[in-house]
């Protein structure tokens, strides 16, 4: 009786096919659900890494804007001029390069000279031709720049005065982090 059912009897690897896919199937969600889980708890901090965690947490919760101490309200108490052509200008106008007047040429800057200081330092701030602005130092600040500008056409036979830079505000800058020290 049993032989005469409308379809053949399950085969025996019909059998082991649906066999290993009802097992199988819940097996390897049970595995992916446990090692997302696993995954999650591993990006946690551990406590030995307390350290790093708490420097993380720092991080994340560090303000958005950061004080720098320079002040740029006043004269600034920055690089001296000397300093700014020694480390930028020189690039261009120690060799002369892109046709940059020389520093100490007073051929060259004697009419870049008679268009008086303002003009120079303006030009040397925004920039003339193939002279970048502010010598393509655009942290450098305007009396810097100014302070350059005099250094290199006093080199050449100028009299410009660069402006003074706040001695007071300068000197109180460099005693602020002694203070602290002694504290
Ligand atoms: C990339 C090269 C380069 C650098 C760096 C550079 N200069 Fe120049 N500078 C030039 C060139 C080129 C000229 C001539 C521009 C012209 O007249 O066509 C020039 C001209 C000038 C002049 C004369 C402007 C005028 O009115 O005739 C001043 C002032 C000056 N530079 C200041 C500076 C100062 C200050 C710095 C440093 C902060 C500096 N330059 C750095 C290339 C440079």
């Amino acid at each position: 009786m049993s032989e005469h059912h409308g379809k053949p009897p399950a085969t025996v690897s019909q059998f082991i096919v649906a066999t290993l896919g009802g097992l199988f199937a819940p097996a390897l969600v049970i595995y992916l659900i446990v090692k997302l889980v696993v995954g999650i708890h591993d990006g946690h901090p551990k406590d030995s890494d307390q350290a790093s965690a708490q420097a993380a947490v720092l991080e994340r919760i560090k303000p958005v804007g950061e004080v720098s101490l320079k002040d740029t309200s006043g004269p600034q108490t920055g690089k001296s001029g000397e300093q700014v052509v020694n480390e930028i200008c020189i690039a261009c106008h120690g060799t002369g390069a892109l046709g940059a007047p020389k520093i100490g040429d007073s051929v060259g800057w004697g009419p870049r000279i008679s268009q008086g200081y303002d003009t120079l330092v303006k030009h040397a701030l925004q920039g003339l031709r193939s002279m970048p602005p502010r010598g393509g130092s655009p942290d450098l600040s305007d009396d810097e720049i100014a302070g350059a500008v005099a250094y290199m056409a006093n080199k050449a036979g100028a009299n410009f005065k660069a402006p003074q830079p706040k001695t007071e505000a300068a000197s109180k800058a460099k005693e602020a982090p002694a203070k602290d020290a002694k504290k």
